[in-house]
């Protein structure tokens, strides 16, 4: 099973984004970008020219997560934008499945992100759409959260849901060198880290750690 880790920016040095993407870019799968608009969630990162700036000059593909109220309405832009993946919440949308296929029409991956209080079984029917499931391991909004084990549970039941079918599926919140062996265990395959990579010395050391921990068979 290929695996894939996915640095978040949100605990980056946002004043010196360029140098600090780059620390991580030869290393990591994908840039995983959290855009909050602080209605969604209590937080706000980045509005879209921001983040479309950010997408246009990443070396490396970018997995945009969208935090966002208006999210049928914008994650179109990301994806074109030129997001390799674009991840929307189950709990922010209003029509869920045509935003899904908006996604992929516009040539990126379609993620459907679902809160640690959500149940996947509501959006198994809607697996032929999706791209990547991801399950907060965390409540989102911010970055340095302890990760909840709880949710492991749901990790595996959306294995299970996915079967055969070549979709991802990520954790995302409290992934740490502590943490993501039993991510891996429960079936995640992708990856999210913030705090655990850009607090560390080195932070490309801590994602071929990382790795390294979720490649083990
Ligand atoms: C939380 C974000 C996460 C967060 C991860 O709402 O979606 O991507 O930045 O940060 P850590 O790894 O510090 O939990
Ligand atoms: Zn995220």
């Amino acid at each position: 099973m290929g695996i894939r880790i996915t640095p978040s920016i949100l605990n980056a040095d946002f004043s010196r984004l360029d140098q600090e993407i780059n620390r991580i870019a030869s290393v990591s799968d994908l840039l995983h970008l959290d855009v909050m608009d602080n209605i969604f969630v209590p937080n706000f990162t980045f509005d879209f020219d921001q983040a479309a700036s950010i997408i246009g000059s990443s070396p490396i593909p970018v997995d945009s997560h969208l935090m966002i109220a208006d999210v049928d309405r914008l994650a179109p832009a990301y994806a074109h934008a030129g997001s390799a993946s674009v991840t929307i919440h189950a709990e922010a949308s209003s029509s869920i499945r045509s935003t899904l296929r908006a996604i992929r029409s516009e040539g990126a991956r379609s993620g459907l992100a679902i809160k640690p209080g959500t149940s996947i079984e509501e959006y198994a029917d809607l697996v032929d759409d999706v791209d990547m499931y991801l399950i907060m391991t965390v409540e989102p909004g911010f970055g340095g959260q302890k990760f909840m084990s709880t949710m492991m549970d749901k990790v595996a039941r959306t294995r299970s849901i996915i079967g055969d079918r070549p979709i991802w599926l990520q954790v995302d919140g409290g992934i740490s060198l502590e943490t993501i062996e039993i991510a891996r265990e429960a079936g995640a395959d992708t990856f999210v880290a913030g705090s655990a990579v850009f607090n560390s010395a080195d932070p490309a050391d801590m994602v071929e750690q990382l790795r390294a921990l979720a490649d083990a068979k």
